[in-house]
């Protein structure tokens, strides 16, 4: 049986009070038969820039465990191998691959090499997050050229232009895209104008391009508040205080506490399953109530 689009499916579709809803396996051949919540990217063909390291990493290891085949977006083959031998395991044990994607993505040639490296070595691309990126807390009269350019190229640019080397691919699989934001998008941090405008552009990127790509692909969004990751920790090092910074990140939540990892890694892949399959330019906060107010 086919789809209005032409598709193949078969059972994933309902038949609800005479009403066909056609429930698409996101990214893949849709007659697949539907996996349980473990296993639900089996098969997929998954790229995580900034994958080797934080929120990233956390991501391409929960995908792994899902039975996705994950490209690593890494600046070295180096930070690659840190993520390879601490995950190889479980990709063994999934009897999936891991890739890397070597390079920085801070222009469009530099994002389309990245983006090229991952859909020949998986063969496609079912699902692109755009988390790697650039934090450093400078006083405004202090920034520079050189802080400037490195937090819109990796944060604006590079979130850009690996969507749009994505697309043809993400296009031929009907897949989608997750974009890492943060709370500095939605409200202003002290010593971050850079980065909050940085990241307010990546929400409204996010925005702007389901308008023009919602019948082809889904994007959406997540807005950590503090994770505890390097970003954060090097960041707590450079105020040569990191005890009173690191209270700090934690009391900015209600919850008193910053979100690990994993907790972001978890919105990100349910953004990126089917069964997100309706959810579209949704800008998902995890900051424990951060942007609720004082
Ligand atoms: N940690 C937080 O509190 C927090 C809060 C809100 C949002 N975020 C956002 O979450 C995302 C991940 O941050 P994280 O905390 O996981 O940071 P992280 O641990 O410092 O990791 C940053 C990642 O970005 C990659 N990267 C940096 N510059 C790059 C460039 N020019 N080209 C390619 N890759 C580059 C790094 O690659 P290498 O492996 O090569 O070093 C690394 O994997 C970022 O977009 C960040 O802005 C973080």
């Amino acid at each position: 049986m086919h789809c209005a689009s032409g598709r193949r499916i078969s059972s994933n579709h309902r038949c609800l009070h005479n009403l066909m809803i056609e429930t698409f396996d996101e990214g893949g051949d849709c007659s697949r038969p539907t996996k349980g919540r473990d296993m639900r990217f089996a098969g997929k063909r998954v790229l995580v820039t900034g994958g080797a390291r934080g929120i990233g990493a956390a991501t391409a290891a929960a995908f792994l465990r899902e039975g996705a085949m994950v490209a690593i977006g890494a600046r070295t083959q180096q930070s690659f191998d840190v993520f390879l031998t601490k995950h190889q395991g479980t990709a063994k044990h999934q009897g999936v691959k891991v890739v890397p994607a070597l390079g920085k993505i801070g222009s469009q040639r530099q994002a389309a090499a990245v983006i090229e490296q991952a859909v020949s070595a998986l063969g496609g691309l079912d699902i692109l997050v755009n988390s790697a990126g650039y934090f450093a807390e400078v006083k405004v009269e202090d920034v520079d050229q050189a802080h400037w350019d490195q937090t819109m190229d990796t944060n604006v640019a590079g979130t850009f232009f690996c969507s749009q080397a994505a697309l043809p691919a993400l296009k031929e699989s009907r897949g989608n895209i997750v974009n890492v934001a943060s709370d500095a998008g939605i409200i202003g941090y002290p010593l971050g104008a850079v980065y909050s405008a940085s990241k307010a552009a990546v929400v409204n990127l996010t925005r702007a391009m389901v308008l023009e790509l919602a019948q082809q692909i889904r994007i959406n969004c997540v807005c950590p508040g503090n994770v505890d990751t390097d970003m954060i920790q090097q960041a707590a090092e450079a105020t040569g205080d990191p005890a009173t910074y690191l209270k700090a990140a934690h009391d900015r939540s209600p919850m008193k506490r910053m979100a690990r990892p994993d907790e972001v890694a978890e919105a990100i892949l349910y953004l990126a399953s089917a069964e997100a399959g309706f959810v579209n330019g949704a800008i998902l906060s995890i900051d424990g109530g951060g942007v609720c107010g004082f």
